[in-house]
């Protein structure tokens, strides 16, 4: 630590973690900033380590070498192998719940056990780990009927079967052919549940949160929510689905206990709860909780937060947080994210990437899936290649400006979505 400041670590290599990173540089808090893995849009910006971050004693020899002070873990995969337990037992801050809080997302049955026995509103569900007894189970059921790889299946362990044969293909993939590895040794089966979706994200720790705006995002490639699913297409927030009256049930029926059941269960949580909620017809439900920051919700979320976001994530670090430290900025925001030629299905690699010169005011380019190579240009590298993020007073100042800048950047191929925020555009509208 140099003057008090600190030299933080930010581990990931997609739009959130470029996301943190713009928070790190515009902090006072921080002397120093590095990335593990990060990307080429990252490296203009910061010095880029490279690192197995899925590796626990990698990132404490990293976090050693780098004289890291606090390490901001981005994706769930690190979390799930304990990286926190490892940095915090060697006297390193960390930014993510340890082993036991993140089985909320790296084990769906023991999330379900855990909504159950806490009496928090979900999908109702039962868990299998043989192709005959779950079989049974949906024959006895409703159709469409949720199946769902217990383990992390990177988003796409999940399948909504309309009838018993997609259903039974669905479970021999899972139980059988083992497609998803011992992710899918256990399967849930549950409940369809109607409604629309929306995005919680929570800064925790223990007993104090703070609760940022609403978001949803976009999963589907294709405009009005057509086509496959993706890691996501873009996003924004604050989503108008969660009314004040939501809200209130969301506080009240999901958060509290929640929070209370962790304490009750001996887990010492500290890190961002993202929870995933159905906006049924009976209220607000669980459908899944994540241990980190969405991809691409962090990217509309932090520049709401009225405050320094490092300094928050150094105080839960600590154990220190308090929820009256830090408020929420009016305005809106959204995200526009831009995918290569092919995505998701097989996206197409190494297309070069032209960026504008200049961006307007409230208007950032976040990278995902870019590379720089050696004689300093910028290729694509994965499949979301990059998002403009965009703040306004509104939603809609903040779509005209993200949507102002996407037709400036030259990709040959690529692709994004001209309708993200619609929804809530259209609810703006008819309010
Ligand atoms: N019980 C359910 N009823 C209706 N849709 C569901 C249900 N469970 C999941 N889904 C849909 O499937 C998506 C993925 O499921 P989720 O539990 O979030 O798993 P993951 O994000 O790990 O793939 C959800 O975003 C939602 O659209
Ligand atoms: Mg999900």
């Amino acid at each position: 630590m140099s003057n008090g400041r600190l030299n933080v670590l930010i581990l990931g290599s997609g739009g959130r973690e470029h996301a943190l990173l713009k928070a790190c540089l515009r902090s006072p808090r921080v002397a120093r900033v590095q990335v593990a893995p990060g990307n080429g849009g990252m490296a203009l910006e910061a010095e880029c380590l490279p690192c197995d971050i899925a590796n626990p004693a990698d990132v404490l020899a990293l976090a050693r070498r780098a004289a890291a002070d606090l390490v901001l873990v981005g994706p769930e995969v690190p979390l799930a192998a304990g990286v926190v337990d490892v940095l915090e037992d060697a006297g390193i801050l960390a930014y993510g719940p340890r082993l036991a809080g993140a089985r909320l997302e790296a084990s769906k049955s023991f999330t379900k056990d855990f909504l159950v026995r806490h009496r928090i509103p979900t999908a109702a569900a039962a868990t299998f780990a043989a192709v005959a007894p779950a079989l049974a189970h949906v024959r006895a059921g409703r159709f469409p009927v949720v199946l769902k790889a217990s383990g992390l299946a990177a988003g796409k362990g999940v399948v909504i079967a309309r009838d018993l044969a997609e259903a039974e293909a669905a479970l021999r993939d899972m139980l059988e052919a083992r497609v998803f590895g011992a992710s899918g040794d256990e399967v849930l089966v549950e409940e369809f549940m109607e409604g629309e979706e929306a995005s919680i994200m929570l800064v925790v720790c223990r007993d104090q949160h703070l609760m940022l705006p609403a978001s949803q995002d976009h999963k589907r490639v294709g405009e009005g929510d057509t086509g496959p699913n993706t890691g996501g297409m873009g996003a924004y927030a604050p989503a108008g689905v969660v009314t004040p009256a939501v809200e209130a049930r969301v506080r009240a029926e999901i958060i509290e206990p929640t929070l209370r059941g962790l304490l009750a269960d001996g887990i010492d949580y500290r890190g961002t709860l993202y929870i995933g909620i159905m906006v049924t017809a009976e209220g607000p439900k669980v459908v899944e909780f994540n241990v980190r920051f969405g991809d691409p919700e962090c990217q509309v979320l932090l520049p709401l937060l009225d405050g320094d976001p490092v300094g928050i994530f150094e105080s839960v670090a600590r154990g220190t947080f308090r929820s009256t430290q830090v408020g929420v900025r009016p305005g809106a925001a959204l995200v526009v994210v831009v995918a290569a030629h092919g995505y998701p299905a097989a996206p197409r690699l190494g297309d070069a990437v032209q960026l504008p010169a200049d961006l307007p005011e409230g208007v950032d380019i976040l990278h995902g899936g870019t590379r720089r190579q050696p004689d300093g240009t910028l290729v694509t590298s994965g499949g979301r290649i990059l998002g403009v993020v965009a703040r306004g007073a509104d939603l809609a100042e903040a779509a005209r400006r993200a949507y102002g800048v996407v037709p400036r950047i030259r990709i040959a191929g690529a692709h994004f979505r001209r309708d993200i925020g619609a929804r809530q555009l259209r609810r703006d509208g008819a309010a």
